[in-house]
């Protein structure tokens, strides 16, 4: 594509003034941006125009289309059965993708999940599955390819060549304090997973404090959002909102997080949050299946059930740490804490500070990779404690436990609980939408 720099500028421009910027505006600004044409200060001018006068549902989808069309996308329709893809907005003790993706594909659909690393107090799901000696995510495009055909899921670290105008927008985003937009976060989720092909997305919107996504409403629209751009673009989405208010799993740390998945899988954990929300989300990533129209969740939810009662999603799950070239038997046992934190007075649990602690972990971990560092909560909001009980086991690192102190609150009353999933949406695509066509061939 020709770029006139005097285009992308008025296109700036325009939006600063408030105006509705055009598909072709919107795509030559993409390009030019990733070209060099516009710098960062210009382009920083225009992100913060959609901070003031926001982006229409036309132009969401309009960047949304120009930004996987920037680098290379995947295709799927030489693979047999129901490919889906699975994203999450992110949180702390999000550990739902080591069991939904095994799990769904115990049952059925092929699992094509592009993933990320640790960003600000959340850690990342690549992050935790290297916790598995040799493990790598490093695949090739058609190596991912190859594994999601025969396995039934992988788990890819989304490359340089899929979105690149995402992975920089992305970062001058955070540099300019530019994140919280609904449009562009609509976006930058959808352009990836609109590269990486799967005809069939399910996005884990995260809600409250320790999300991204504190406030319900904000989550809410942003659910319809992707629902509505993701639609538009020829995909079937399903968008949960789910709580996150305190850390999902019970522990906060990548290795940790990495056994609480097992647990779940392997049946020892049959109760907790985290295997419920992963449960929901397994659901929506079945619910795409076209083959027998009949099938309700409640028919779903029992075969995922089933799953992981006869152990059929554990066995799913070390095939693919397998594929990935990982031992699942060399997992290191996560051994005595380092420390104990005890409640000092009576009363529920009221309040978890999980982004304080999260923040933490995720820097003890960047400084020490390879080691187990976390904090393992014994008591969740909600629980009643006594003085002396254990609220949570520190590994790793013994000042953990300082902060530990601090996050927690407890009351004389029981606090009031949301329940886990908050919102469903579903959305059929469009079919005068096109899927959007790749500037770069495909790998
Ligand atoms: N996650 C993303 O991939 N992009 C955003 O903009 C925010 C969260």
């Amino acid at each position: 594509m020709t770029i006139e720099r005097t285009a992308v500028t008025d296109a700036i421009e325009r939006k600063r003034s408030g105006h509705v910027n055009t598909r072709q505006e919107l795509e030559g600004l993409v390009q030019a941006y990733l070209d060099g044409v516009v710098s960062d200060a210009e382009f920083t001018r225009w992100l913060h125009a959609v901070m003031e006068h926001g982006l229409t549902t036309d132009e969401t989808a309009f960047l949304t289309q120009a930004m996987a069309a920037s680098g290379a996308q995947l295709h799927w329709h030489d693979t047999p059965g129901v490919v889906v893809d699975k994203h999450s907005t992110g949180g702390v003790g999000d550990a739902v993708s080591l069991i939904a993706v095994p799990l769904a594909a115990a049952c059925g659909v092929k699992v094509a999940k592009l993933s990320g690393r640790a960003l600000g107090h959340t850690g990342g799901t690549l992050d935790k599955l290297e916790h598995i000696p040799g493990l790598s995510t490093d695949l090739t495009m058609a190596g991912f390819k190859t594994q999601v055909a025969e396995v039934g899921c992988a788990i890819a670290q989304a490359t340089a060549e899929l979105a690149p105008a995402d992975k920089k927008i992305y970062h001058l985003r955070h540099r300019t304090g530019t994140i919280d937009s609904v449009g562009l976060i609509t976006a930058s989720v959808l352009s990836k997973k609109i590269a990486g092909g799967a005809p069939h997305i399910v996005i884990d919107v995260k809600c409250g404090h320790c999300a991204f996504m504190r406030d319900e409403a904000r989550a809410l629209a942003l659910a319809h959002s992707i629902a509505d751009v993701g639609r538009r673009l020829g995909r079937f989405v399903t968008v949960l909102v789910t709580d996150m208010e305190e850390p999902l799993a019970r522990s906060i740390g990548n290795a940790l997080e990495l056994h609480d998945a097992l647990d779940v899988l392997a049946g020892r954990d049959r109760s907790s949050r985290l295997r419920g929300v992963a449960l929901a989300v397994a659901e929506a990533m079945l619910s795409v299946h076209v083959g027998d129209e009949r099938e309700g969740a409640a028919d779903r939810m029992q075969r995922l059930e089933a799953a992981l009662a006869d152990g059929t999603a554990l066995r799913r799950f070390a095939a693919m740490v397998s594929a990935h070239g990982g031992d699942l038997k060399a997992v290191a046992t996560v051994g005595s804490p380092a420390a104990t934190v005890e409640a000092s007075t009576s009363g529920f649990v009221a309040w978890i500070d999980g982004r304080v602690l999260g923040e933490a972990v995720v820097k003890g971990e960047a400084k020490r990779p390879g080691e187990i560092i976390g904090i393992r909560l014994r008591k969740r909001i909600g629980d009643h404690v006594n003085p002396g009980e254990p609220l949570a086991d520190i590994y790793g690192d013994a000042m953990l436990a300082e902060l530990v102190r601090g996050a927690v609150t407890i009351q004389p009353t029981a606090p009031k609980l949301r329940p886990a999933v908050l919102h469903r949406i579903h959305a059929r695509p469009d079919q005068h939408e096109q899927v959007p066509q790749a500037h770069k061939p495909d790998r």
